[in-house]
């Protein structure tokens, strides 16, 4: 869940500061904490984590910096902000530099104190609702996204499929200075080689067959902007070797062009592939790969950070929520849930509650709404009641109407003959259904018509 409430270490060595920034954080209903000095910090945040460390610069023993600079070296995801008297401006651009979130001038004003702080943190609320899950190394991921958003250097995105490695980037972007321009996604998998350098770099008009007008690679497009360049590890050796140039040099040039372009991008790439590996293969050019890596971020599989699981499916039931109807589960088929492995992570995790709200009669879903893969693998099979044969490829020669007929027939079944969650099932609407139903004479084997099915509840709509 959420933390209640933020929390904040204050690191000052004169007491009367320290007290009052304490009295006045608290009464703002920040949950506090105090240290006379950076060595003193450094212990209590071994074993206590803080959403924000507010630390005075000049302090006897380490200052602020050094304080700023082991923090960040043990934790990059760690907010601090740096208070210094008035006219440090070296010190502060150096603060900056090694990673604090803002800074504040001595004396404090009040009024700006309480500002920046609620900014930074605000910030960090915002992340929550686009990163759903407050497990330990989710809070870090967001405190790590905040941090390196503000800067332009290259970040690299790790994490099995379906951890949100598209999701992580997108969030990079918005909480850029570059929000207000482009984001663009380019899947480096997906686009044939050739394609993918006019596309990237852009080609003049003729450059090849078929290059009939000039066109603008997405660098160009990206100007000022994000070019999020997903599944790098695809890309062949020449790609790589142009890539290199235009993030050490912000420089393109077109295909079929010795014209250089000057670009502004800020490039997050991401893989699930071992980068590493394929250095030593000789497959991905080292220098490219620590080029990309300068920012390296991991996102944990979905099976280590369990505890985000439960909030994870409230927040995909809600929407699933139709109308009036909002899902729920039982704590038993969360318990499945959250014991099984989601090799496919959050992107499997969604797309099963979506498959359990179409086979959920009411509103509540239970352990035998899961899909039976997942049952199966957490051993709950036995205690599900037994679901039929799943579709299946007809033989050769079978024609469509066959196949049709056999796959109403078998959502009739796996629903106990109910129209509405037989269509849901089919993607078909009531009506269209019960035609089909018509025209192919099936019928609940006892019962003559198969407009009498066993529709539980008689207000059920029928949609058109
Ligand atoms: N922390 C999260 N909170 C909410 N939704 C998430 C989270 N992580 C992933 N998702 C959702 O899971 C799906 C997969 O996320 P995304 O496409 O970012 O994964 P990916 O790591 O890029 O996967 P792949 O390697 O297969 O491309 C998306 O629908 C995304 O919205
Ligand atoms: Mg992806």
């Amino acid at each position: 869940m959420r933390p209640s409430k933020r929390s904040i270490l204050i690191v000052d060595d004169e007491k009367n500061q320290r007290d009052i920034l304490d009295m006045i954080l608290a009464a703002e209903g920040y949950r506090t904490a105090t240290a006379p000095s950076a060595e003193a910090a450094l212990r209590v945040t071994k074993t206590e984590r803080f959403d924000l460390v507010l630390t005075d610069l000049k302090m006897g023993g380490q200052s602020g910096l050094d304080l700023l600079r082991a923090l960040t070296q043990s934790d990059p995801s760690q907010l601090v902000i740096l208070m210094t008297a008035h006219g440090s401006i070296e010190s502060v651009k150096h603060a900056l530099r090694l990673g604090a979130v803002d800074y504040l001038e001595k004396p404090l004003d009040c009024e700006r104190l309480l500002a920046v702080v609620a900014q930074s943190l605000a910030r960090l609320d915002a992340l929550d609702d686009d990163l759903i899950g407050f497990s330990e190394p989710m809070q870090k991921l967001k405190k790590l996204i905040l941090k390196v958003a503000a800067s332009d250097e290259t970040v690299l995105v790790r994490g099995e499929s379906g951890t949100g490695k598209e999701l992580v980037a997108r969030a990079l972007h918005r909480h850029s200075p570059r929000v207000a321009e482009v984001f663009h996604v380019v899947n480096c998998a997906a686009i044939n080689e050739n394609l993918l350098e006019s596309e990237l770099f852009g080609h003049e008009k003729g450059a090849f067959t078929g290059a009939v007008a000039e066109k603008k690679g997405l660098f160009e497009v990206a100007d000022r902007g994000t070019l999020f360049l997903d599944e790098i590890g695809e890309l062949n050796v020449t790609l790589q070797a142009k890539l290199l140039r235009a993030l050490q040099e912000g420089e393109v040039q077109r295909v079929g062009s010795t014209k250089i372009i000057r670009v502004d991008v800020r490039v997050v790439a991401a893989t699930n592939r071992p980068l590493e590996e394929m250095v030593k293969e000789k497959t991905f050019r080292e220098d490219l790969y620590y080029r990309l890596n300068v920012i390296p971020i991991h996102l944990p599989p979905l099976r280590d950070r369990r505890d985000d699981i439960p909030l994870l499916v409230e927040r995909f039931l809600v929407r699933q929520a139709r109308g009036a109807t909002h899902y729920a589960v039982t704590p038993e088929a969360l318990r499945v849930l959250q014991a099984y492995d989601w090799p496919g992570n959050v992107r499997q995790l969604e797309s099963a509650i979506k498959r359990a709200v179409l086979m959920c009669e009411g509103d509540t879903i239970d352990v035998h709404h899961l899909p039976e893969e997942i049952l199966r693998a957490t051993g709950d099979l036995e205690a599900a009641p037994a679901q039929s044969a799943p579709f299946s490829l007809p033989s050769e020669g079978v024609s469509v109407e066959e196949v049709e007929r056999s796959l109403i027939l078998q959502a009739m079944e796996r629903t106990d003959w109910n129209i509405t969650r037989a269509a849901k099932l089919l993607g078909m609407t009531f009506r269209t259904l019960q035609y089909r139903l018509d025209k192919f004479g099936l019928r609940r084997p006892g019962k003559t018509s198969a407009s009498e099915p066993n529709e539980t509840s008689a207000s059920e709509s029928v949609e058109g």
